[in-house]
């Protein structure tokens, strides 16, 4: 058996062939450079007994059904007679340089895997397979792993519309769990990462391991605990989204990570590797102030110079004017691929609105969604045949969805948006997506990626959001394209704080948009406190989302206060790492630390009344046990009136070590409440 490995600082990747396809034998905790690798694999092979097949069958980077293989294959693929694929391939190669590339081939057909050592101890692993004929691909594995014995829980993002980025855990037992996202994006419901733990892992504590599929379409996973008792895990596209034939079929990076000190330990090394593809994008990071919550589709001069004029005030330093503004848009009913100002609304073009935005020293941003069309526009109009998918098809928000596969469509979303983009002092575009595709189809995805680079190559000056309905496409596909997210259509300050928490498993803070919305919250109908809406969003990149026309003195006070701090802060937060803290039920904390360890904040928010009067100390973690630390509460949050603490009356300066070990008590605070906290390492 030929066997080779892939080491980084936080784990050991090893790979043997005896001349068919390569298994992972072993994937876990680094290994020291001298361990036998025929030691490791033989010592790790189990036995057989009655009942079962002569053999195991292979649990190789693609598993082989002809090869007897018990549970989900690798490749399910069909030549174009329909004649399914079932090549019995054999190891043409094995390079190992930066990384190990293996090559396997039969029946005309070539395999290659790719597998790379990442910075921040990650590794990456795609498949590519290619044929000398055109081929009709239903599933391509990036790889099949093995997920080791005492991984025992598997943790998947779930969610919907203003509630993503859910953790749903299962224990992993017997059979296999399928998670198949057929929406055409990555999705609300499907975020494309996930993570396996041992029992009783938390943000601090316990081993991970975790996974992203970096790819914006809609992925599958399969974990799988096989009869015998090995478990394997497989991502790759949508099955079934690769619906032409064809000779070349490329899996998106399968991104791995692993760590011993909780969930911290990958979501870290996840945050930095995202944060260092991410594009150029502007430095510092504008606080953004985005019209749509204020003004929906009434777009009308005066009101908008009014609430340009009070957003500039309250320190906004981007203005983004979002749907409304094009064809006949009123509603949601009409215009989407009518790309042309509405002379109704804006009768001199964008230049009045610009020079307004401009002149309060904010820049311009504008809104589209370019993969959309309404039956009642001009584009529709001129060509029905650019929708995709079938004319008796569900609508959805009423739109449907253009066909990114076809060059003119492509070509002609270019030169609309070119013409804009040169037309208007624009540097910021939020692109949405609110409807599914028809059917799961890869070629939109890299339709759109096509049309995205031809964007950004001609206006490297602009950046793109991801938007589709808020947190509808968010990947590390995406993240190498639009240096920022709308996180979620959710302004509800106690849902906003759940779901940038969780979407911290992978997302850093300078990706991350977060907005202060109407204090009536308009997905929610709660009533939240200023304080809580504010500090809530500098804890991401800022943004104002209300109508500022209704806030009190007080509320604009607050948030002038939250703003003017984010701004004194914002650059080494948003170039450090977003540490989670262990909370008990109804609370939740974070702490932000510089990139050098210097200087850190920590938010502790109290959603809900906690069942314990005393909640117990906040433990840090991430500290140099040895240094020392002076601790200072900057924002005390509501509570009863005696509630003190050391913490809320005067600094604390405590080691690093008392600090992780001990923590600091916090005073009991009322719910929807957020204690904000500086550190300085001495
Ligand atoms: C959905 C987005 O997520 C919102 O922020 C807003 O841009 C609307 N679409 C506009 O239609």
């Amino acid at each position: 058996m030929r066997v080779w490995r892939i080491d980084t600082a936080a784990q050991t990747l090893v790979f043997g062939s005896d001349g068919g396809v390569a298994c992972c034998h072993y994937w876990g905790a680094p290994l020291p450079a001298d361990q036998d690798l025929g030691d490791l694999v033989a010592a790790g092979a189990g036995g057989l007994t009655g009942g079962m097949l002569d053999q195991l069958p292979p649990l190789s980077l693609l598993p082989e059904a002809r090869r007897s293989f018990p549970g989900q294959p690798g490749l399910v693929a069909f030549d174009g007679d329909g004649t399914p694929l079932e090549p019995a391939w054999a190891l043409q190669s094995a390079d190992q340089g930066d990384g190990l590339t293996l090559v396997h081939a039969a029946d005309g057909l070539t395999l290659t895997h790719r597998i790379r050592p990442q910075p921040h101890g990650l590794v990456a692993i795609s498949a590519s397979l290619t044929a000398n004929r055109p081929i009709r691909l239903h599933w391509l594995a990036a790889a099949a792993l093995p997920v080791p014995p005492h991984m025992d829980q598997l943790t998947e993002l779930a969610g919907r519309w203003t509630r993503e980025f859910q953790p749903v855990t299962s224990d992993l037992d017997h059979g296999a769990r399928i998670r198949d996202a057929r929406t055409g994006r990555s999705g609300h419901e499907h975020p494309p990462h996930l993570w396996l733990a041992t029992a009783g892992t938390t943000h601090t504590r316990g081993e991970v391991m975790a996974l992203h599929y970096g790819w914006s379409g809609g992925h599958r996973m399969v974990v799988e605990a096989l009869p015998e008792g090995r478990r394997q895990i497989q991502l790759g596209h949508a099955s079934g989204s690769e619906r032409a034939t064809g000779t070349r079929f490329d899996s998106a990076e399968l991104l791995l990570a692993r760590g011993d000190a909780g969930l911290n330990s990958v979501s870290i090394p996840f945050q930095r590797a995202i944060r260092d593809r991410l594009p150029p994008a502007r430095q510092p990071r504008p606080v953004h102030y985005n019209g749509w919550e204020a003004i929906y589709f009434r777009h009308d001069a005066r009101e908008l110079s009014d609430i340009v004029a009070r957003a500039a005030a309250l320190g906004a330093e981007r203005f983004v004017l979002d749907d409304g503004w094009f064809g006949r848009r009123d509603d949601d009913t009409t215009s989407l691929g009518d790309w042309q100002i509405d002379p109704r609304k804006h009768p001199h073009g964008f230049q009045p609105l610009i020079d307004r935005v401009q002149e309060l020293g904010m820049r311009f941003g504008l809104w589209f969604e370019p993969e959309m069309i309404n039956e009642d526009s001009d584009l529709y109009r001129a060509h029905p045949d650019w929708v995709l998918g079938p004319a008796d098809q569900i609508r959805g928000r009423n739109q449907l969805h253009l066909d990114m596969t076809r060059d003119d469509v492509r070509d002609h979303l270019f030169t609309r948006l070119d013409a804009i983009l040169r037309d208007w002092d624009i540097d910021y575009v939020k692109w949405d997506h609110n409807r599914l595709t028809p059917f799961p189809d890869a070629g939109q995805t890299r339709g759109v990626y096509d049309l995205l680079d031809r964007l950004r190559a001609a206006h490297p000056q602009v950046e793109i959001e991801s938007c589709a309905s808020g947190g509808g496409r968010i990947d590390a596909g995406i993240l190498t394209r639009c240096p920022r997210v709308w996180l979620s259509d959710s302004n509800d300050a106690l849902e906003r704080l759940r779901i940038q928490h969780h979407a911290a498993a992978f997302l850093p803070a300078i990706a991350t948009g977060s907005h202060v919305g109407p204090r009536d919250c308009h997905t929610s109908g709660r009533v939240l406190p200023m304080a809580l809406r504010a500090w809530t969003a500098a804890q991401r990149h800022m943004g104002f989302e209300m109508d500022p026309r209704e806030l009190t003195e007080h509320e604009a006070e607050t948030l002038t206060r939250v703003t003017t701090w984010w701004k004194a802060n914002r650059d080494w937060m948003l170039a450090g790492d977003i540490w989670r803290l262990d909370r008990p039920q109804g609370a939740l904390a974070e702490m932000q630390m510089a990139a050098d360890g210097s200087r850190l904040v920590i938010f502790a928010a109290t959603l809900d009344s906690t069942v314990a009067v005393q909640p117990p100390p906040l433990r840090l973690t991430g500290l140099d046990p040895r240094a020392r630390y002076r601790l200072r509460m900057i924002e005390k949050p509501l509570g009863h009136h005696t509630s003190h603490t050391a913490i809320s009356q005067d600094e604390v300066t405590l080691t690093g070590a008392a600090l992780m070990a001990q923590g600091v008590a916090l005073p009991p605070a009322f719910p929807q409440t957020v204690a904000v906290i500086e550190g300085m390492r001495l």
